[in-house]
């Protein structure tokens, strides 16, 4: 494959050197002419090599996945990034992510993509998640990070890998995640269903922080993965170029609200105060275990309970 060619819409002004586009990475000799206007600029990148990824969704784990892949596993490849606006593009240039809004419509295709946006900004998700398919060049590997919601389950019962999904048409909710995920598996790309990920000021508990008072039930059980975790786990399902398979990804410490709320109150290192949940009939949850994805992945994560992040905030 040729260079390639895109039109990106970003703004720069005199002050920016994008030092760390991967187009300087690529090629030293090239440089911008800065602007303060908003301008469009024609952006060249290297013929797509072997371990370069497209990351659909470059959102806080898609980042993450972008830093992991390029600083710890393949140093030099080249990291695309598939939005839905340009909001972002200079942010991500800037993060040596090249942006684009296109290219899950063009000829361009990648050994590893990574489809890690949710499905409540787009009009047509589903779309998406095929365009991302077609991105996919079939060698490396192709993943989807869906959702633990559709497990069958909502008595706070114990859940794995192999728990029976609610069945299409119950909920518009699970029913979106579940058709992404058949079109992705049908591809022959894999599927990590993620539990409610969190990090420090972004999560379960930073919303009910931030409300104080919850129309939820107490005693209903989350199930959390810390973003880095969930990042370092997609990494390594990427890396193992699997086809066709579906893993979970949760810390194995399923909370309830309650307890969440108590050790963020307990811990002493938030500003606020979490006053109450006040629900009473709302469904319960459930209780994730997925010993056998980590043992297939060989994955543990860094954080191995909510307590254990609250403790190192
Ligand atoms: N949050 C949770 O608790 C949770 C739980 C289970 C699973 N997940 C899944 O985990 C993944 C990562 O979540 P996150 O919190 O990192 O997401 P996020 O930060 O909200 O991701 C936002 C990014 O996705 C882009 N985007 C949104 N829709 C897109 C589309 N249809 N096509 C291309 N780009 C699109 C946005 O583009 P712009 O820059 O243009 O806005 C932005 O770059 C998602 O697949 C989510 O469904 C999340």
């Amino acid at each position: 494959m040729g260079l390639g060619t895109v039109v990106v819409n970003f703004s720069v002004n005199n002050n920016n050197t994008f030092s760390q586009t991967p187009l300087l990475h690529r090629f030293p000799h090239f440089s911008f002419m800065a602007t303060h206007f908003n301008v469009s600029q024609t952006q060249q990148f290297a013929p797509i090599g072997n371990h370069d990824l497209l990351i659909v969704g470059p959102g806080v784990l898609g980042r993450l996945v972008a830093h992991q892949w390029r600083q710890q596993e393949y140093p030099g490849c080249q990291v695309f990034g598939q939005t839905i606006t340009t909001h972002h593009h200079e942010e991500l240039l800037q993060m040596g992510i090249t942006p684009s809004l296109n290219w899950t419509k063009s000829l361009h295709k990648f050994p590893y993509v990574i489809f890690c946006a949710p499905p409540y900004q787009s009009s047509d998700y589903l779309g998406d998640i095929r365009q991302a398919a077609l991105c996919w060049n079939g060698e490396g590997s192709f993943l989807y990070t869906s959702s633990s919601a559709p497990y069958d389950c909502n008595d706070n019962g114990l859940c794995d890998e192999d728990t029976p999904v609610v069945p299409i048409g119950r909920s518009p909710r699970t029913d979106v995640l579940l058709k992404a995920e058949n079109i992705v598996l049908e591809t022959g790309g894999s599927v990590v269903r993620l539990s409610g990920l969190y990090k420090e000021g972004k999560g379960a508990h930073a919303y009910f922080l931030e409300k104080g008072i919850v129309e939820s039930r107490p005693d209903h059980v989350l199930n959390l993965i810390h973003y880095e975790d969930a990042a370092f786990l997609s990494v390594a399902i990427l890396k193992k170029q699997f086809r066709g398979r579906i893993f979970l990804g949760c810390d194995n410490h399923p909370l309830s609200r309650q307890e969440i709320m108590d050790l963020v109150n307990k811990s002493g290192k938030f500003d606020k105060k979490f006053d109450k949940f006040t629900g009473t009939d709302d469904p319960l949850g459930k209780r994730l275990n997925n010993s056998k994805t980590r043992q297939e992945i060989g994955w543990e994560p860094k954080y191995s309970s909510f307590a254990h992040f609250i403790e190192n905030l």
